[in-house]
């Protein structure tokens, strides 16, 4: 009988094939635990009261929904126990949060969103926590927001957890992109996919197509392509972490490209560099394919500030660069 790896087995033996990794090791497992919590709460969202408004903004002015106040609580207290984050940054937090004692031998920061799309909860659709985890840099203050402002390229493991028809933890440390699938019943995560590559063929665009009137001409010119030229068919959850993983498995491109709403001629993203852009991008990178902020690959893009948004275009290498090369306007 061929029985999937459980997430500990994995762990152990990456442990002796690579003992450099053991940091890394113990912050999977850590954030494995905190997939399991976060699952079982979405699963009983609307028996525990957990639907709906906190009544409160964050610091980008979107609404806080109950759930995100739950899971940003637990993924401060939980991993400031675990010792091994200097620092952390969350979309929740309007400063970077500072590890105090816990923290101080650590090697990582860690900048998550501990619950992505989290207006499809009380719709029962699916939801995510996407981490980003990058080394302590010695010069800067633990807290010195420019820890956070490190490119994409320089992370050290990123990925994201999905709650959904199951619940999968998406990650990769710079080997390829593995997945492991809850099995609710044992309370394992098991190996379901390992080497996971954007297919070559891209069948599928995934974009708020409500918004395709506030886009700037190239973009405009390269979903027309994708419509008319590939026949692209629309697939557009608005839940980044479940358009990125149909991305990873079926293929196709995801867009979420600059907008200028007022009509004042400023185009802009509207996804988060470190909690949703930079993550995202190096998984795609890991499995073959490719992201960009609109003109270059956007692990290679500094950051500006701690909550700075980008726009998003990532999925099949070939057709990006399509996109990049060809003057579209
Ligand atoms: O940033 C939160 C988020 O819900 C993402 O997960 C998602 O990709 C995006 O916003 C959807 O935005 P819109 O509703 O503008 O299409």
């Amino acid at each position: 009988m061929n029985l999937p790896l459980t997430l500990s087995q994995f762990l152990i033996k990456q442990l002796a094939r690579h003992p450099e990794r053991d940091g890394l090791v113990a912050i999977i497992s850590d954030l494995s635990t905190i997939g399991k919590i976060i699952s079982n709460h979405t699963n009983r969202a609307g028996v525990v009261d957990m639907i709906g408004s906190a009544q409160k903004m964050n610091i980008q002015g979107e609404e806080v929904k109950k759930l995100d106040v739950f899971c940003n609580e637990l993924c401060k207290d939980y991993l400031r126990q675990t010792g091994n984050f200097a620092a952390m940054a969350s979309e929740e937090e309007d400063e970077v949060v500072d590890m105090g004692e816990f923290g101080k031998e650590a090697k990582y920061i860690i900048a998550f969103d501990p619950l992505d799309g989290s207006h499809n909860v009380e719709v029962n659709l699916p939801v995510g926590t996407i981490f980003s985890v990058q080394r302590l840099l010695n010069q800067f203050e633990r807290t010195d927001e420019r820890q956070f402002l490190q490119p994409g390229r320089d992370q050290v493991l990123a990925g994201y957890i999905l709650y959904s028809a199951s619940t999968v933890l998406v990650f990769s440390w710079g080997d390829g992109v593995y997945e492991f699938t809850l099995d609710q019943g044992l309370g394992e995560f098991l190996l379901t996919r390992e080497k996971m590559s954007v297919p070559a063929e891209c069948a599928i665009y995934s974009f708020n197509e409500g918004a395709y009137r506030y886009l700037g001409d190239k973009d405009k010119k390269f979903i027309d392509y994708l419509k008319e030229k590939k026949s692209c068919s629309l697939r557009y959850v608005a839940a980044m972490v479940a358009d990125v993983h149909r991305t990873l498995i079926k293929g196709g491109i995801f867009l979420h490209p600059a907008v200028d709403k007022k009509g004042t001629g400023e185009y802009k993203g509207k996804l988060r560099l470190n909690y949703e852009a930079k993550p995202m991008a190096y998984l795609v990178e890991q499995a073959g394919g490719f992201c960009t902020e609109s003109k270059g690959n956007l692990l290679d893009l500094p950051g500006e500030s701690l909550h700075q948004r980008v726009p998003v275009i990532l999925g099949n290498k070939d057709i990006i660069e399509y996109y990049l090369q060809n003057n579209l306007i």
